[in-house]
Formats: C-alpha cells, structure tokens, sequence
C-alpha cells in the first residue's frame, strides 16, 4: 500500500456573507494515497470546487487540516497543479510559450525547457501546434494545453476542477482516455471534480459523493471495473444507477432548498 499522499481531516468551510452563512464543507475527512484517481461526485452547490480549492490552497479551511506531502496546505505549491474548467491560458502566449511559462519562472535553462516542451507537445498531440495562439484553438486543445501546462510543472499531485465540462461528448472522451494513459505513465494523483455520474465512473478509483449543503462525504466507494470501461457494460450501469440514486437524493434536497429560498424572499 503507497504512503497517504493526501490528507484532508476534519475540514470545516463557513462562508460569510452580508446576511448569511453557509456552511459549505462539514467535518470532510479523506485519505488519498499516492497515485489514486479519486473523482468528487454531486449536484451544483454541493462544495467540491470548495474542497478542491482548499486542497489546491487557494482558500483555506475554516478548521480542520490539509496536509500533501506530508506537509500541512496554507497556500498553493509546486506538488499541487490545478486545471480549471475554464481554460486559463495566456491569450497573447502561442500554445509552446504558454506551456514553457511555468518553467521559465523556475528558471529552467532554455534548453531543457525545449526538450520538455516538445515532449509534452509529443504527448498530447499537439506538435502541430504549437504556434497557434489560444483563440485559434478548439476548446478540446486548449484543455490539452492547459493540461500540459501542468504536466509541464511535474506537480505528483493534479487537481481538476470540471476540466472537460465544456466540451462535446466525443472530445470529453477522447481526452478522458488521454487522461487515463498520462496518469498511467506518469503515476500521478488526481482528484477530478465532476458531476457527470458516467465520467466519475468511466475514470476513477474511488468515488467520492459530497451531499448538499453542509457539503459532507455521503458514500466513498471503491470503482473495481479494469479498463478501459465499457460504458454500456452491466456492471457500469449498475454502478451508474446506484450513483444515480445518490446524486438523485441530494439534487432534491438542492431543489428543495432553493424552493424554501424563493419563499423567502
Ligand atoms: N466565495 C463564496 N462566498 C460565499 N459562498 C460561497 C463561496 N464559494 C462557494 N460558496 C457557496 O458554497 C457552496 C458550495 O459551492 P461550490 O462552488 O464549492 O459548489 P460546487 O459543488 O463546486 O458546485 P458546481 O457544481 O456548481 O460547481 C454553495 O452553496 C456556494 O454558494
Ligand atoms: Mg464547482
């Protein structure tokens, strides 16, 4: 068994605003070893970007540790590399100079910068290009550059928020399996946030359902299908309707409170 590579323990996420609080993460408790593919699953609101940011240290806990590595989270760094749903990509950067940028900050010399350049241009196919400017991309490559982007940083631990929200079904899928032949070669670990029922199954390890508001683990499972998985296979609809169900639960409870609000006002 690989050593715990992260370690969320008691976290706690309160919001405050002008006239409420909301109680986005409640006493969330996860060990993640080393080199898992673990997806966060559930409806809008129920904190995953919440716990994925914290995790990523961008904002931090109310209460509660996060430790990566060993070392306790209080801001972002080089082990954690987070890729948005939003491409975030320089726009007056061609797709080499945007995956380079991260490098040349560290000061890599200009010829290793080179050589791992071309190799992630190699690895997501898109040696043919890598002058083009973001705008002239399709979504699908410009998630793959800002992949690369963080491939280029040798973060072991990778952090995606919704990264292939945006895209169509073919493209989701062909970069799911991109995604899955990375993470094999290079043995990173990925925590996924999504909240289609079909993509957490299709990737992950383990599954993670958060509940709505208090955000709470409400079933961590284990995904034991070998892949590549077969989305039409029985036991993948079994798994897709039992999550279904799941899911189903808190997305009421979302509606439900979003009834009670309207009254409300
Ligand atoms: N900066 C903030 N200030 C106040 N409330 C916030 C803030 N960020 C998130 N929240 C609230 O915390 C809860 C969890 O939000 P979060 O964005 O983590 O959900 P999510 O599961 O990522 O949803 P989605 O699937 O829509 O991205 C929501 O009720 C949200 O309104
Ligand atoms: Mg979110």
């Amino acid at each position: 068994m690989s050593a715990t590579h992260i370690q969320v323990s008691g976290v706690n996420k309160v919001f405050k605003t002008d006239s409420r609080e909301v109680v986005a993460l409640k006493d969330i408790h996860l060990d993640i070893p080393q080199g898992q593919f673990v997806c966060l699953l559930g409806p809008s609101g129920c904190g995953k970007s919440t716990l994925l940011n914290a995790i990523a240290g961008f904002s931090l806990p109310s209460s509660g540790t996060i430790t990566a590595d060993g070392r306790l989270v209080t801001g972002p760094g080089p082990e954690r590399g987070m890729v948005f749903q939003e491409y975030a990509l320089f726009p007056w950067m061609t797709v080499e100079k945007n995956i380079a940028f991260g490098l040349e900050i560290k000061g890599m010399d200009q010829a290793a910068i080179g050589a791992k350049v071309d190799q992630l241009l190699a690895m997501l196919s898109l040696s043919d290009f890598r002058h083009r400017f973001p705008k002239d991309l399709s979504g699908g490559m410009r998630q793959r550059v800002a992949i690369a982007r963080v491939l280029a940083l040798d973060s072991p631990i990778m952090l995606m928020d919704e990264p292939f929200g945006a895209l169509d079904a073919l493209t989701r899928r062909n970069l799911q399996d991109e995604l899955l032949r990375i993470w094999a070669e290079l043995k990173k670990t990925i925590i996924f946030v999504t909240h289609s029922i079909e993509e957490a199954i299709y990737l992950a390890d383990r599954i993670v359902v958060m509940t709505y508001r208090p955000g709470t683990v409400k079933r961590d499972m284990m995904v034991d299908l070998p892949r590549l998985r077969d989305p039409a296979a029985a036991e993948f609809n079994a798994l897709k309707r039992e999550l279904g169900q799941l899911v189903m639960e808190e997305q009421q409870r979302h509606h439900n409170d979003e009834m009670r609000m309207a009254a409300v006002d």
